[in-house]
């Protein structure tokens, strides 16, 4: 199914009362994923009002402009509309090899397609990352970052939350014990909560 829509943007007014739609973006594969862990303990921790649905990107082919020239395969058109729905998105990454997974930059250059009508421009992202590591991915998160500012979206800067040493953090269910870190997502997600729907008002008012 070829994307031929005509560049659109969902556009909120900033009304308070309507749920806010959070896609949230596991960058990893893994069952036991400490960042799909985080992106669990967000959904816990999420405020009245936030809805926060975590997909996964296993179903997702590489990028090959050929396939794309024939149609969206399925799961690239369900990915594009989910993120189309969403008010904004939260992604979490981990690290490989100093930058983002294979898998998540597939999904990312499929939704950065076609370049004019992109799910991505513009749309609010925050990003997490977790590594059992001493840095909590700060270079997969720098170069997720970049990877989004070119697709136009819109990127949170601050808070940074990095998730470093997540090993100890979790126990054997995949929960995040952490109080600490568990308040740091929880202030995270009312700043991309604030500050997209502040940027909705601004876009309507335009
Ligand atoms: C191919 C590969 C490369 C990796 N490179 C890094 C790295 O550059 N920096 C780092 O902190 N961890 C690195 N790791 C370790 C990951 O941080 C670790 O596997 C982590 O648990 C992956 O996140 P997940 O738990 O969400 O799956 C790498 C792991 C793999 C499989």
């Amino acid at each position: 199914m070829s994307d031929a829509r005509p560049m659109t943007r969902t556009i909120d007014t900033g009304d308070c009362s309507r749920r806010f739609k959070i896609l949230a973006i596991p960058g990893s594969l893994r069952r036991q994923s400490y960042n799909r862990g985080l992106l669990e303990a967000a959904r816990q921790l999420a405020p009245v009002g936030v809805e926060m649905q975590i997909i996964d990107l296993a179903e997702i082919p590489h990028f090959n402009s050929d396939v794309e020239e024939q149609g969206d395969p399925a799961a690239v058109a369900l990915f594009k509309e989910q993120i189309r729905r969403a008010d904004a998105l939260l992604i979490a990454t981990p690290e490989y090899n100093s930058s983002i997974p294979g898998a998540l930059k597939d999904a990312l250059d499929w939704a950065s397609r076609p370049a004019a009508e992109s799910v991505l421009r513009g749309k609010p992202v925050a990003i997490i990352s977790a590594s059992p590591g001493r840095f909590g991915a700060v270079r997969g998160q720098r170069a997720l970052r970049q990877v989004l500012d070119h697709t136009g979206a819109r990127v949170l800067a601050v808070p940074e939350v990095l998730v470093a040493r997540a090993g100890e953090l979790f126990d054997e269910a995949g929960k995040l014990q952490d109080e600490e870190t568990r308040a740091r997502i929880r202030a995270l997600i009312e700043v991309l909560v604030t500050w997209s729907r502040s940027h909705q008002a601004e876009l309507v008012a335009a």
